[in-house]
C-alpha cells in the first residue's frame, strides 16, 4: 500500500507541475516503450518458430549463430523463459499468449518435488514462472508451489551465519564452506512472497538477515562488490571475499553489482528500513560512476582490456529496471529523476541496433556476458538479459502512463 501511495503521489506531483510540452513528452515516452515490446512479441514469435520441440526452455545463443542452447526445468535460468512470456502476455493480453506463459509455467513443477534439493536459484526459478502465473490468475495452486519453493530455500539458511548457503555443491567443489553469492539478493522476494501470503514470519525474518549480512561482509568500501562471501559455518565468522564470475577476487564484476542494486531495491521495497534506501543509493552510485558513455557496462570494470573487453547487456538490463524501482520509492526527488533518465539512457541503448538482436538472431539483445573465466556465453544473448529488458521496457511504459492517465 504505502508503495503504491508513493507511486500516485510522485505521478501527482510531476502532473500538477507538468507543462503541455512535458505532456507531448511523455506519451512520446511511452509510445516508444510500446514500440519496443512489441518488438520484443516478434522475436518471441520467431523463437516459436525456431524451437526444436515444446519441452526445451530456450536460454542463450552463440554470438554470430541463430540457435538457441536451450536447457530443462533444473537450469539455474529455466524461469526466465516463462517469465517473458508472462511479460509478454500482459503487454498484447492475447488468450494465447496466455496460453504459453502457463504451459512453460507448468514445466517447473518438477522444482518443488520432495526429492529435489536446490540451491538459492530456486527464487529465480520460480519468481518469474508461478510468481507471475499466481499474479496473473491469483490461483491458490500457484501460491502454494511458491510456497514450497520457499520452505526449499529457507532449508539452505544457516542462523549462526545468518544468511543462505548458495551453492551447496561449492562447498566441497571449491572448498568454499558456507558461500553466499551477490546474485543470492535477488531470491530474498521469494521469502518476502512466502510471509506475506500465509508463509512463517521466520522467512521474511532470514531475509532480513541475510540482505544486513551482505551488506556489511560482502561490500568493499568503495561500495563495490564481491561475488562471493565465505563464511565460518560453524561459529559464522566472514572468512573472504572472492569471485566465481568476475575477473578476480578483487575485480568490480558487473552483473553481481546489478544484482546488489536490484536486490537492496527490493529489501527497501519489502521492509521500509531506509538504511537499505541508503544503501542502495551508494551501490547504484558506484556502478553509474564507472559505466561507459552508452551505459552498457563492461562485463568487469577492471578488465584491462576496456575498452576493447565485452560488454555485459544483461547488468545493463538488470539495472535498467531496477532503478525505475528505486526511483519509484525514492524520498528524495532529485535522486529518482536522476534513476529515471540513467534507466532510460540504457534503455535506449539497449534498444539501438548496436544491441537489439533484430534480425541477426531471434532473442531480444545481443553482447551479455555469462561466464567468460569460465569461457561461455561470451558476447552471446542469453535469456535473463531478454527478462529483465522486457520487464524494464514494461515499468518504464506503466511508469510514464501512470502520469498521464492522471
Ligand atoms: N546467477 C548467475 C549469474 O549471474 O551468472
Amino acid at each position: 500500500m504505502r508503495f503504491y501511495r508513493a507511486v500516485i503521489l510522485a505521478a501527482l506531483t510531476v502532473v500538477l507541475t507538468a507543462t503541455p510540452c512535458e505532456l507531448l513528452a511523455k506519451k512520446k515516452q511511452v509510445k516508444w516503450a510500446e514500440k519496443q515490446l512489441e518488438y520484443c512479441n516478434r522475436q518471441i514469435e520467431r523463437t516459436f518458430e525456431t524451437l526444436p520441440n515444446d519441452s526445451v526452455l530456450p536460454r542463450s545463443i552463440d554470438i554470430d549463430k541463430c540457435s538457441w542452447h536451450t536447457t530443462n526445468a533444473f537450469d539455474w535460468t529455466s524461469g526466465f523463459w516463462p517469465g517473458i512470456l508472462w511479460y509478454n502476455y500482459e503487454n498484447t493480453g492475447k488468450l494465447t499468449d496466455k496460453l504459453q506463459a502457463l504451459a512453460y509455467t507448468e514445466r517447473q513443477r518438477p522444482l518443488v518435488a520432495k526429492k529435489h534439493q536446490p540451491d538459492h536459484d530456486i527464487g529465480f526459478q520460480l519468481i518469474c514462472s508461478f510468481g507471475h502465473a499466481y499474479a496473473n490468475t491469483g490461483r491458490a495452486e500457484y501460491r502454494d508451489i511458491m510456497l514450497e519453493g520457499a520452505a526449499k530455500l529457507a532449508k539452505l539458511y544457516n542462523p549462526k551465519v545468518g544468511t543462505i548457503l548458495s551453492w551447496p555443491h561449492a562447498v566441497s567443489d571449491n572448498g568454499w564452506p558456507h558461500n553466499t553469492i551477490m546474485d543470492n539478493m535477488m531470491n530474498l522476494q521469494l521469502l518476502f512472497f512466502a510471509s506475506k501470503n500465509g508463509g512463517s514470519e521466520k522467512y521474511r525474518e532470514m531475509a532480513v538477515s541475510h540482505a544486513r549480512r551482505t551488506m556489511k561482509n560482502q561490500f568493499r568500501d568503495d561500495y563495490t562488490s564481491y561475488h562471493v562471501a565465505l563464511y565460518d559455518s560453524i561459529s559464522g565468522d566472514f572468512i573472504r571475499g572472492c569471485t566465481n564470475q568476475g575477473l578476480n577476487d578483487n575485480s568490480f564484476w558487473s552483473r553481481g553489482q546489478a544484482w546488489g542494486i536490484y536486490g537492496f531495491t527490493t529489501v527497501y521495497r519489502e521492509t521500509g528500513d531506509k538504511t537499505f534506501l541508503r544503501f542502495a543509493e551508494k551501490i547504484t552510485e558506484a556502478y553509474l560512476s564507472r559505466l561507459p558513455d552508452d551505459y552498457v557496462p563492461y562485463w568487469d570494470f577492471d578488465d584491462p582490456a576496456i575498452p576493447n573487453a565485452e560488454r555485459d547487456a544483461s547488468a545493463a538490463a538488470i539495472v535498467a529496471s531496477a532503478l525505475l524501482e528505486l526511483a519509484q520509492l525514492e524520498d528524495k526527488p532529485e535522486m529518482a529523476k536522476k534513476y529515471i533518465k540513467a534507466s532510460e539512457k540504457m534503455l535506449h541503448s539497449l534498444s539501438s541496433p548496436d544491441y537489439q538482436s533484430r534480425k541477426q538472431n531471434s532473442a531480444f539483445l545481443l553482447h551479455s556476458t555469462g561466464n567468460l573465466p569460465a569461457g561461455y556465453e561470451v558476447d552471446a544473448s542469453i535469456n535473463y538479459a531478454d527478462y529483465y529488458y522486457i520487464e524494464a521496457l514494461t515499468r518504464y511504459r506503466d511508469y510514464f502512463s501512470k502520469i498521464d492517465r492522471l
